[in-house]
């Protein structure tokens, strides 16, 4: 519970809001601003700001509000900045990531290619997770399934440093080295995820995620294709045989990515659609014989 009494009269002798009143007043605000959820951002942004869970305002509505940390947070969320950078945190696979500007904020979707991996990883030992940002993929495969071996890559330090201390929060022993795609070359993996950057430069995006978000982590050149393009040519010299590769693509790319993968010698094992019907993660593997 919050500090109950602190002395929250402006100087100029007004009082400040209540909780009520000043969810009120942000949701109005939010909803001009085109924000998707008004409502349901302005409760996170109070909650956050007095450190209490969002019911705990539904049961206080009459307590009062600090509203000069409210106008801080609520003017940079009118801004476009991110809610989860706001809040440093996001909810993926029902465990909560601590998240900064230095990585992609998790997005739901990216659970549809965690439970692909899991599927297939009761007997596997060795996963990759290449560009771990956050490290949620990495991290919910060790937690999902503690035999596993999971190893972790990313070419930015901030990432590696944010994904580290998540797995330490969250209790993961995860293998984390700062590298371009792959760790060291004598180790081979039996099974592979990505989800890699593959907006193209020319694609246009939400403010929240343009003026936000790591473009490191956003963009990648030839219309978004060409890390996938590097992982095709050289994904299977760090595989076992029989190992698969699991990658998240952008909602026009599946096709695109299966030839591509095709043309380097791999087979097509499926593509997962997510709810909307849009395919979401294609799983490949090299042809062998
Ligand atoms: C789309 S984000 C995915 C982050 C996280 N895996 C997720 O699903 O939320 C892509 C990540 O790949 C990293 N990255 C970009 N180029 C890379 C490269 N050549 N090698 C390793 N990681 C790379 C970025 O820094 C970023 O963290």
């Amino acid at each position: 519970m919050p500090p109950a009494g602190e002395n929250l009269t402006h100087d100029d002798g007004s009082r400040a809001p209540t909780v009520a009143e000043w969810l009120r007043s942000a949701e109005a605000r939010l909803q001009s601003a085109g924000v998707e959820s008004p409502r349901m951002e302005a409760q996170v942004l109070a909650a956050h700001i007095l450190r209490v869970d969002r019911s705990w305002l539904f049961a206080h509505p009459e307590h009062e509000f600090n509203d000069l940390a409210g106008e801080n947070l609520l003017s940079r969320r009118l801004n476009h900045e991110p809610l989860a950078y706001l809040t440093g945190k996001r909810e993926f696979f029902g465990r909560r990531f601590r998240v900064s500007p230095s990585v992609l904020i998790p997005r739901h979707e990216t659970e549809i290619l965690v439970e692909e991996v899991l599927k297939e990883a009761s007997d596997a030992k060795r996963v990759l997770d290449i560009g771990t940002g956050s490290g949620c993929i990495a991290i919910t495969c060790k937690l999902e399934n503690s035999s596993l071996e999971v190893w972790a890559t990313d070419v930015s330090g901030p990432a590696i440093e944010i994904a580290r201390e998540n797995a330490e929060t969250l209790g993961a022993e995860i293998i984390f080295r700062l590298a371009d795609l792959f760790p060291e070359a004598d180790n081979k993996f039996d099974l592979i995820v990505s989800n890699p950057p593959y907006i193209g430069r020319e694609e246009p995006l939400a403010p929240e995620v343009v003026d936000h978000e790591p473009h490191l982590a956003l963009y990648a050149e030839e219309e978004g294709l060409a890390i996938y393009r590097r992982l095709a040519q050289e994904a299977k010299g760090h595989l076992v045989v029989g190992g698969k590769i699991f990658l998240e693509v952008g909602y026009t790319q599946a096709d695109k990515v299966v030839t591509l993968f095709e043309e380097s010698g791999w087979s097509h094992v499926r593509t997962v659609m997510d709810l909307a019907g849009v395919p979401r993660c294609v799983v490949l593997q090299p042809v062998t014989g």
